[in-house]
């Protein structure tokens, strides 16, 4: 079957079944989750949905990050619960890069992860300096983990 990755607001039938599946991993109250999410647009910030037929597998944010030209920050990327360990977390990562090089004409991907250090570093993210998500260099913890990919390179 195949597996597509798609902006929400253009599935918005997805709206209640994304907000389930993030709240599952990060409690949030379901209006505030529905209102984030409702934001997504063509600019970012973005949500992507990763569908098998009509299954939502994953989800992935893509916000701004105004400090870094051409860059994006990306958030609440996950992996429905039951579906985990079957490769479509690295599929979701995949399928976001191709959609950011293509469509947003983003050529970086910033992150910050407490724990999946090890799932990004196989995908060839790379530990970096902490990058501001405001205009300046400003208010990020010195502890945080962020991890940074050039995604500019052979789409095969
Ligand atoms: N540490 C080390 N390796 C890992 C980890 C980890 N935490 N998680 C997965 N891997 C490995 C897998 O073993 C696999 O290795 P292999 O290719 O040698 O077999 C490889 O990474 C790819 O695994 P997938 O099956 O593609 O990953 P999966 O579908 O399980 O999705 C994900 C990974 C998205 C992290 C999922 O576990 C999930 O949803 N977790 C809960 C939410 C979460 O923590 N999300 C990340 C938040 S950080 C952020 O949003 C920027």
């Amino acid at each position: 079957m195949d597996l597509v990755l798609v902006p929400l607001h253009k599935y918005p039938e997805y709206l209640q079944k994304c907000c389930d599946l993030i709240n599952s991993e990060w409690k949030r109250s379901n209006t505030a989750r529905l209102r984030s999410l409702e934001a997504s647009s063509d600019k970012l910030p973005t949500s992507l949905i990763l569908l098998k037929g009509d299954i939502l597998l994953g989800h992935v944010k893509l916000s701004p990050l105004p400090s870094v030209p051409n860059s994006c920050f990306v958030e609440s990327v996950v992996i429905d619960n039951s579906e985990r360990g079957k490769g479509y977390g690295s599929l979701l990562m995949a399928k976001t890069e191709d959609y950011c090089r293509k469509t947003m004409n983003i050529s970086v991907i910033y992150l910050s992860t407490k724990g999946q250090e090890g799932f990004y570093c196989k995908l060839g993210y790379i530990e970096c300096m902490p990058v501001s998500l405001y205009g300046e260099f400003k208010g990020i913890r010195q502890n945080d983990f962020s991890i940074s990919k050039q995604t500019i390179k052979p789409v095969i």
